[in-house]
């Protein structure tokens, strides 16, 4: 042990903090493909964390095992120090983590407002026709879940649209949709699958805007995203995948400059 490093108040041991989300050696391959092969993954409770990597490189795929949408071939995942890689989609959504898709999954020909009704009640595992028969028995509760809706809504700029059909959103408005879904079940880790892929410029800043002003009100967030912009402005730790494997994880600066992971862009579109 030197000197200068004695001087130091502690070389802390490596996860002094458990974090909020954990996942190790997790396998997945179609068929002869490993798209998931031996990946991990940590976040930090409070943190805006980044997943990164070349098109195809297993991060849609990780999102899917992380909430158990598709069941791994190996591997663990916990959450809170607790494992739910056996839990369904929703009992995971109920211990706090929710997760969106590359692709919004938004009911077109429902209201804004019902569409996030739906979430709250689909994600608590209800079923979308047994919520719809006793609707008008629920009364007070459906109430409290409405203005819950409304208020998340209005955070996300679409209140005035909350009687329109879900289906004459613009892309963007969509994604924001899909965010305000999410949040329904009150989640502590929102886990987003590219939030700016489609979306106009305007709406991307104001997607980050929100991002960061849930993340100061203590929601943790894990983001995959091709726009660097937003990864960089957003994020304070990144993972980077690359062909089902990590490739590195570090703050945002290092990540950049790496060479492994600007080797593994090269030649890339995206
Ligand atoms: N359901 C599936 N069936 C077969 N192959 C799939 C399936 N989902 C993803 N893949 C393949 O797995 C690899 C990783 O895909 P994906 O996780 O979507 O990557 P990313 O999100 O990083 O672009 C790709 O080669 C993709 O074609
Ligand atoms: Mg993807």
């Amino acid at each position: 042990m030197t000197s200068s490093l004695s001087d130091r108040p502690a070389l802390e041991p490596p996860s002094i903090e458990q974090p909020l989300l954990q996942a190790s050696n997790l396998h997945k391959s179609f068929g002869g493909l490993k798209a998931v092969n031996g990946a991990q993954i940590e976040v930090r409770s409070g943190s805006i964390t980044g997943l990164i990597g070349p098109n195809g490189a297993g991060k849609t795929t990780l999102f899917n095992l992380l909430s158990n949408f598709i069941r791994p071939d190996s591997g663990e995942v916990w959450l809170d120090g607790e494992p739910i890689h056996r839990l369904a989609p929703h009992q995971i959504a109920r211990k706090g983590m929710v997760r969106t898709f590359q692709v919004a999954r938004v009911l077109s020909r429902l209201s804004v407002l019902e569409n996030m009704l739906l979430a709250g009640q689909e994600q608590a595992g209800e079923r979308f026709w047994q919520v719809w028969l006793q609707g008008k028995r629920i009364g007070r509760q459906q109430r409290e879940l409405e203005l819950q809706a409304m208020e998340i809504l209005e955070a996300v700029g679409l209140a005035h649209m909350a009687r329109e059909y879900a289906g004459s959103l613009s892309g963007g408005q969509r994604k924001l949709l899909e965010m305000g879904r999410a949040l329904m079940v009150r989640p502590k880790l929102v886990l987003l699958d590219e939030p700016a892929a489609g979306v106009n410029p305007a709406l991307i800043e104001k997607i980050c805007d929100r991002i960061q002003a849930w993340n100061r009100e203590g929601l943790t967030f894990l983001i995959v995203e091709h726009n660097m912009d937003v990864i960089m402005s957003l994020c304070d730790r990144v993972w980077v995948l690359a062909e089902g494997q990590n490739l590195a994880d570090g703050p945002p600066a290092a990540i950049q400059t790496d060479r492994r992971v600007l080797e593994a862009y090269l030649g890339q579109t995206a």
